[in-house]
C-alpha cells in the first residue's frame, strides 16, 4: 500500500468509526428499523420491511411514512400476504402517499418475489435492481441495510453530508459519480447497512439543509465546509426551473342521498388508476377546460372555488363545479357516501377538490 492510500484507508476508517459510534448513540427510533445495540447482536432488519419502508420512503418524509408502514404490516405482515392481496386495497392503503405507480409497482415486486424467488428478496444490489419499481437508490438501500453488502447507498441528505465534507463545487446531480465513489471509499466494510443510515440521520439531524449543527457533528474535524464556514454553499445545485401552472376543472356530482359520484383515472399516466371525481383532461403538459363547457353532461352547474395542488413538476389550479342529479348517470363510475370518502383510493388533489365543493 502507498503512502497516499494508507493516509486514506486511516483516514476513511476514522469518518465510518466516528459516524457509528455517533449512531450507536443517536439513531432515530423508526418502526422498520433494528437499533444499533440490537444489531450488534446480530438481530437483522426483515428484508420485506426494509423494501417497503424504503419504497415508501422515496418522494416522502420519514414523519408521513410511518403511520402508512404500520398500517401496511398490519394489513399485509409480509411479502407473500401483499403478493396475495388485492392491487385496489393496496392502492387504497396508499392513497394520500402520492406518487401512486410506486403503489402499483410495490404489487408487482410482491408477486414477482413470489413467483420468481421463493418468496425471497435477492440479496446483492444487481439481483434487487431487476424487480419492479427498484432503481439505484433503494436496490443499494437494501442491499446494504437488509444484508450488509458493501454498496454505496446515495439519497439527497447524504448527498449534502458528503458534498459539504469535500467542498464539491460541481453541481448536482453532475457531482453524483463524484460523491458515490466518494461514499464507497468511506462506507464501513462490516457494517454498510448502518452506516447508511447513519449517514441518513446525520443529515436529517445535524448536517440540515439551513443552519447545520455543525459543534455537534461527529466528521466536523475533517469536513471542508466546515473549516470555512460556508456550509449553506453545499451541495451547488442549478437553479431550478420554474414550475408552470395547469389549469382545468373537476365535477363534483351529488344525488338525493348525498352520494358523491366517483370514477377510476386511466391505468397510465399522472395518478394512474386512482379514483376520482370527473375532470376534464388536463395534463402535466397542457390545460384542460376550466368552465362547466367541460362537464359530463349539461346540468345547473355550481361554481364553488379553486383547488389547487402541486405535483413534483406543475402546480394545478382545477375549478370545482357542483351539481345535483339523479342516481342514473350514463357515465362508468360509482356512487360513494360520503363517510365513506376515506376508503376510497382518492389523492391529494381529489380531497382538496371534495373540501372546496362543501
Ligand atoms: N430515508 C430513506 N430511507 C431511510 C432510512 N432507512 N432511515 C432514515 N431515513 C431514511
Amino acid at each position: 500500500m502507498n503512502s497516499t492510500a494508507q493516509h486514506n484507508s486511516k483516514a476513511t476508517n476514522t469518518i465510518a468509526h466516528r459516524l457509528l459510534d455517533w449512531y450507536e448513540r443517536h439513531a432515530r427510533a423508526m418502526p422498520w428499523r433494528i437499533p444499533p445495540k440490537e444489531h450488534a447482536q446480530g438481530v437483522r432488519q426483515d428484508p420485506y420491511k426494509v423494501w417497503l419502508s424504503e419504497v415508501m420512503l422515496q418522494q416522502t418524509q420519514v414523519a408521513t411514512v410511518k403511520d402508512y408502514f404500520l398500517k401496511f404490516v398490519t394489513i399485509w405482515p409480509n411479502v407473500s400476504d401483499l403478493a396475495a392481496g388485492d392491487l385496489e386495497d393496496v392502492l387504497k392503503a396508499w392513497a394520500g402517499l402520492g406518487y401512486y405507480s410506486r403503489a402499483r409497482n410495490l404489487k408487482k415486486c410482491a408477486d414477482t418475489v413470489m413467483a420468481e424467488h421463493g418468496g425471497r428478496f435477492p440479496e446483492t444490489y444487481d439481483g434487487l435492481k431487476q424487480l419492479p419499481g427498484i432503481g439505484d437508490y433503494t436496490a443499494a438501500a437494501i442491499a446494504s441495510i437488509a444484508f450488509d453488502q458493501p454498496v454505496a447507498v446515495m439519497d439527497g441528505n447524504i448527498e449534502r453530508v458528503v458534498s459539504r465534507h469535500l467542498k464539491i463545487e460541481t453541481p448536482l446531480p453532475k457531482s453524483k459519480p463524484e460523491i458515490k465513489a466518494k461514499l464507497h471509499d468511506i462506507l464501513h466494510r462490516d457494517k454498510p447497512g448502518e452506516f447508511a443510515q447513519a449517514m441518513m440521520d446525520l443529515g436529517a439531524t445535524i448536517c440540515t439543509p439551513k443552519r447545520p449543527a455543525c459543534a455537534l457533528c461527529p466528521i466536523n474535524d475533517d469536513c471542508l465546509a466546515f473549516q470555512s464556514g460556508d456550509m449553506e454553499r453545499f451541495p451547488v445545485k442549478l437553479p431550478k426551473p420554474e414550475k408552470p401552472t395547469r389549469k382545468g376543472a373537476a365535477f363534483v356530482i351529488r344525488n338525493n342521498q348525498g352520494q358523491i359520484f366517483l370514477c377510476k383515472r386511466p391505468e397510465n399516466g399522472l395518478l394512474g388508476g386512482m379514483t376520482q371525481v370527473p375532470t376534464t383532461d388536463w395534463t402535466a403538459k397542457q390545460d384542460g377546460i376550466t368552465d362547466a363547457s367541460g362537464a359530463p353532461f349539461a346540468a345547473d352547474w355550481q361554481y364553488a372555488g379553486i383547488a389547487k395542488h402541486t405535483f413534483t413538476h406543475f402546480h394545478l389550479e382545477l375549478s370545482v363545479w357542483t351539481a345535483h342529479s339523479s342516481s342514473e348517470l350514463q357515465l362508468d363510475g360509482w356512487w360513494c357516501d360520503q363517510h365513506a370518502l376515506n376508503d376510497e383510493a382518492l389523492p391529494k388533489v381529489m380531497h382538496r377538490v371534495l373540501s372546496v365543493s362543501i
